[in-house]
């Protein structure tokens, strides 16, 4: 079927009380494996491309790999850009065909986020695309900050009520303890202000650097309102596992299928598994 607007798939999501899962995809390979977990598993999924994944596999590649692995599956799949930095990047993945765009404006004074906000709202808008936007700063697991620095990243609960008063976007992803990359410890999230934002506003909630957080955190915050979660780091995990597996047993083996293909099947596992945490399963 044709690719849908994020937010269809997050209406349906609020409806069942579960999240969707928003997967990272930089080639042929992973775009399969996500498709092959979500058709196992019966659930709807988004397909995401940051701005590094278009740099690398370039914007024709990525729309034209996503469409036609949507096109060609029966269950529902959204085209999101994710972390859009800029209003022209935006512009060219709505012009491309994507489905939704993540206008990351975190690190901006909160006037300028909502103002460059609704600039992408305006266009999206009109053409049917979701947008999603970011308030408090979600970093890396390398970023080395103190404590105090730390704490000032997550979202203030009042300033998302202002930011989502302002904007009336689809999806809003804040900053409750989670980071993008591999963790070193376990993450500790922070659910009050999870909940105290969720009674403010009245959107879905997006979860960033989920990779590697626990289970049963996951589900907490799915309860507490969480309706996207995105997986990146977890699917490059896989991709490596299976494909040095392969290398390690065979130092021979020169045939490209044969290492992609285990990594292949590596990576549908890895992302079957986060479907069901998401309770996205057997929705279709
Ligand atoms: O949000 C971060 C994602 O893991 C994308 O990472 O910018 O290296 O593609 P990337
Ligand atoms: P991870 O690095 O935890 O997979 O996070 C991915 C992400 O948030 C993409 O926007
Ligand atoms: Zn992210």
């Amino acid at each position: 079927m044709p690719l849908v607007p994020l937010k269809d798939l997050l209406t349906q999501a609020e409806k069942g009380g579960y999240a969707v899962g928003a997967f990272n995809c930089n080639n042929m390979e992973i775009v399969q494996s996500i498709i092959a977990a979500a058709e196992a598993e019966k659930s709807p999924v988004v397909i995401q491309a940051s701005q590094g994944a278009i740099k690398y596999a370039g914007l024709e590649y990525i729309t034209a790999l996503v469409k036609v692995a949507a096109e060609n599956t029966h269950v529902p799949v959204a085209l999101h850009l994710d972390h859009g930095t800029s209003f022209e990047q935006t512009m060219r993945c709505i012009r491309y065909g994507f489905t939704s765009v993540m206008i990351d404006g975190s690190k901006l004074p909160l006037e300028e986020n909502i103002a460059l906000t609704n600039k992408v709202l305006d266009v999206a808008r009109a053409v049917g695309v979701s947008v999603e936007a970011e308030l408090g700063k979600i970093g890396g697991t390398e970023d080395d900050i103190t404590v105090e620095a730390w704490e000032a990243s997550l979202t203030d609960p009042e300033e998302a009520k202002t930011f989502v008063e302002s904007t009336g976007v689809d999806a809003l992803a804040i900053a409750i303890g989670t980071a993008h990359g591999q963790y070193k410890g376990e993450p500790k999230l922070d659910f009050e202000r999870l909940k105290k934002v969720r009674s403010l506003v009245n959107i879905p909630i997006v979860l960033h650097g989920s990779s590697g957080v626990p289970e049963e955190a996951i589900k907490e915050a799915i309860s507490l309102g969480v309706r996207k979660v995105n997986i990146d780091t977890n699917i490059r995990e896989a991709f490596v596992r299976g494909a040095r597996a392969v290398m390690e047993e065979k130092p021979q083996e020169i045939d490209p299928r044969k290492i992609l293909g285990p990594a292949r099947e590596e990576m549908t596992e890895t992302i079957r598994e986060k479907i069901r945490i998401f309770g996205s399963n057997d929705k279709i």
